[in-house]
């Protein structure tokens, strides 16, 4: 099951996304937005990212303007390694060596041909593994360790450390 989000940026993309996925027969679950009204991405991206993370979707494809705002707003839900690819290399690579979880995309800046190449390279391609899974690992200790820290420490004590 993939987790599909958008915006108003998105949302003519997402329809050719969801007709491509479904004539592949790939499941999935569209968290928003359903309109082309003016919304804010960092709703439907904390949705769709959640899904991920929590199991019940396998990765997620999230689309906007630029796929700039999608890629910061996902990436700040622990678990969650989005990519913005506007390129069949980089939708390749980041599966093969980050073992991207999301995958995010910019209407304005990507065709929807290209565009659907790319999310098949993306769902198509699984992680090499070996040297690539301890870099993954280490991204994970960052994210436990940045936690960890504004948890434990008082809010002036943050401050501090960020000076
Ligand atoms: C919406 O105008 C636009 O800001 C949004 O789709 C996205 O590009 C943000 O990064």
């Amino acid at each position: 099951m993939i987790a599909l989000a958008c915006d108003h940026g998105g949302f003519a993309h997402m329809r050719e996304l969801k007709l491509h996925l479904d004539g592949r027969g790939v499941a999935y679950k569209d968290f928003g937005t359903y309109t082309d009204d003016s919304c804010d991405y960092p709703e439907y991206a904390e949705k769709a990212a959640r899904a991920v993370v929590s199991g019940e979707c396998s990765a997620g494809i999230l689309i906007c303007g630029t796929g700039i705002g999608m890629s910061i707003a996902a990436n700040k839900i622990p678990g969650v390694r989005a990519a913005l690819c506007s390129d069949c290399f980089s939708a390749e690579m980041t599966r093969r060596h980050n073992d991207a979880n999301v995958l995010t995309l910019g209407a304005r800046v990507t065709g929807a041909g290209l565009m659907l190449r790319i999310v098949d390279i993306f769902l198509d391609t699984g992680f090499d593994g070996g040297r690539h899974a301890r870099r993954v690992g280490m991204i994970g200790e960052l994210e436990r360790s940045a936690n960890c820290q504004d948890m434990c420490q008082t809010p002036t004590e943050t401050a501090e450390r960020r000076g």
